[in-house]
């Protein structure tokens, strides 16, 4: 099956957003990835709801919100609002990720979780089956441009053997330092999302970029 490819919007001209939104609506881009970062959780600061509404004005995809913020639970009702259609919290972020898992469910989005590259995918035994979505992050949240952790491999391979037993509906994500390279590797050990922020954007060509990581 084709790979769901979910280009990262921090990558794109903000000066241009409707217009690079636009190119993604054009392409054979799946989702819009978006990454909300809050300068707490992770060293940096992107953007919130203003530009988030911005961009659901002229998307005809489905938006994968990415929360690299603490305390997602405050937050969660308005990305739905502004029509998020997949929200992942972090791990580390969430003490009580079951309930949040839960908050998700009942805002009637994907619950997604993301987990940074020392977290290990076997922590999510006992909440595998109430998620639909996980995020492996191939890079340390924060930044685009950022070189892929070769290590991410044998988690997808780790984290889908565990899915074939707990929960077969489980959508693998992969995020970070994602390019054409890894991402048949990255396919063939079990993802089924690629998140491409730089080598989309920084491409001369994005359509054929898209469509080429689609292929
Ligand atoms: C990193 C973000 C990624 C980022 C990916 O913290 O979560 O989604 O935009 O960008 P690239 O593809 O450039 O690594
Ligand atoms: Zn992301």
């Amino acid at each position: 099956m084709a790979p769901i490819i979910a280009p990262s919007i921090l990558a794109a001209d903000f000066a241009n957003i409707q217009k690079e939104v636009e190119m993604l609506n054009e392409s054979s881009a799946d989702w819009i990835h978006i990454d909300v970062m809050d300068g707490v959780f992770v060293p940096n600061i992107s953007f919130g709801m203003p530009v988030i509404a911005a961009i659901q004005k002229h998307a005809k995809k489905p938006m994968d919100v990415h929360l690299m913020i603490e305390k997602p639970e405050r937050y969660v009702a308005k990305f739905r609002e502004l029509g998020a259609d997949t929200i992942s919290v972090h791990y580390e972020a969430c003490p009580h990720l079951h309930r949040n898992l839960q908050q998700l469910k009942d805002l009637g989005c994907k619950a997604g979780v993301a987990i940074n590259p020392h977290t290990s995918v076997e922590l999510l035994e006992d909440t595998l089956q109430d998620i639909d979505l996980v995020c492996l992050m191939s890079v340390n949240p924060g930044f685009g441009g950022q070189k892929f952790i070769e290590r991410t491999y044998q988690k997808v391979r780790r984290l889908r053997e565990m899915a074939k037993a707990q929960n077969t509906e489980l959508l693998i994500e992969i995020d970070g330092g994602v390019n054409s390279e890894n991402a048949p590797k990255l396919i063939e050990a079990g993802a089924d999302v690629l998140v491409a922020g730089s080598f989309v954007f920084r491409s001369d060509d994005p359509i054929a970029t898209i469509a080429g990581l689609k292929a």
